[in-house]
């Protein structure tokens, strides 16, 4: 049997991603509705030979909708993902509307797939996308020698923030090029040939709300509230791919040898550690594009007896969001 499926803000960076992984994986679609705004209600997309329409999700009713996949922020997830799973959905929510409550599973498909089964709501929430590289990373290493501290920095690309991001940009570079000057719109200074170190909202403790969510969702993905982690979020004038240099101490020792053979057997990762030039993974030369997490730069730590230095970078948009979300699709529908 089919399954009917819709992608709710199927115009964005993501659900356009999502549409895109839906084809390619040969999800068993039975009918697919494409929603957005009010906006850009009656729009054409193209899938799989098939014209769309894309409909206004505010006058959308979801009878019969068996899985909905929802990237269109976390305001339209909190109104309407309870109203979809009332219906008879399982709603996978890209949003972080739902990430943090207990009655609703945090779920990286290669990490804790066994926690889906558990949703009360019919909600199941996708991580955010610097956690989910991180734990795809992380997970193997933790099973073996037990995660303490994770101090990790983000280079983040702009596609992460939505397509107007991406737009900005490419306006600001083309501008600064041309011996204009760059308008910061979306974010609050110049993004173009500029590091920014601010991701989302800045918290009572000092850190940002991206900063935070690498904590608290490390600790419900892995299941251990005891792993410390301390994140800087920097964003980076890169489109597609976020980089992580990530620090961590182990409570075993884990030799960076070991370290290494344990990733190369790890699902949904690829080493690319050769101590030469271009023999690491970037978003451009590796990650963009393509659904695994590349490992690179693993390292003993010199400084600490338990340490392990080594860099993460995924297509933030497909495993940091799509490919999960559609990996989870797959997960859910395999119950029946
Ligand atoms: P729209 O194109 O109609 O604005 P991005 O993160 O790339 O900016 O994409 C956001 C996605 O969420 C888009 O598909 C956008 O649709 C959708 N969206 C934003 N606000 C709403 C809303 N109030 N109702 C439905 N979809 C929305």
């Amino acid at each position: 049997t089919s399954c009917n499926v819709a992608v709710v803000g199927a115009t964005g960076a993501v659900g356009e991603t999502m549409l895109k992984v839906l084809a390619e994986r040969k999800f068993p679609i039975g009918k697919l509705h494409v929603l957005a705004s009010e906006r850009s209600a009656g729009e054409k997309i193209e899938f799989e030979g098939q014209t769309l329409v894309v409909e206004d999700l505010a006058a959308f009713d979801p009878k019969g909708v068996d899985i909905a996949l929802f990237s269109a922020g976390g305001s339209v997830s909190k109104e309407y993902a309870p109203k979809f799973a009332a219906a008879g959905a399982v709603v996978i929510d890209n949003s972080s509307a739902f990430r943090y409550q207990d009655d609703v599973p945090l779920v990286v498909s290669e990490v804790n797939p066994e926690a889906l089964k558990n949703r009360p709501l019919g909600i199941v929430a996708n991580p955010n996308c610097s956690t989910m590289q991180l734990m795809v990373a992380l997970a193997p290493i933790h099973r073996q020698a037990k995660l303490e501290r994770i101090n990790i920095a983000t280079y983040q690309s702009v596609s992460g923030t939505g397509k107007r991001a991406m737009e900005e940009l490419g306006r600001q570079t083309a501008a600064l090029l041309s011996f204009q000057e760059a308008q910061p719109e979306i974010y609050p200074v110049q993004i173009a040939f500029n590091v920014i170190p601010h991701g989302g909202d800045f918290t009572d403790n000092g850190y940002t709300t991206e900063e935070m969510k690498l904590v608290w969702e490390t600790r419900k993905i892995l299941g251990d509230d005891s792993i410390g982690v301390n994140a800087t979020v920097v964003r980076v004038p890169v489109f597609y791919g976020h980089s992580e240099a990530v620090h961590i101490e182990t409570r075993d020792k884990l030799s960076a040898a070991d370290a290494r053979a344990l990733l190369e057997k790890a699902p949904g990762l690829v080493v690319v550690d050769e101590a030469k030039g271009g023999g690491y993974p970037t978003p451009v030369t590796h990650a963009s594009g393509e659904d695994p997490v590349f490992v690179g730069r693993v390292r003993d730590d010199i400084s600490h007896p338990r340490g392990l230095s080594l860099w993460v970078v995924a297509d933030n948009i497909r495993k940091g969001a799509a490919t999960n979300a559609v990996q989870l699709a797959e997960l859910v529908w395999a119950e029946r």
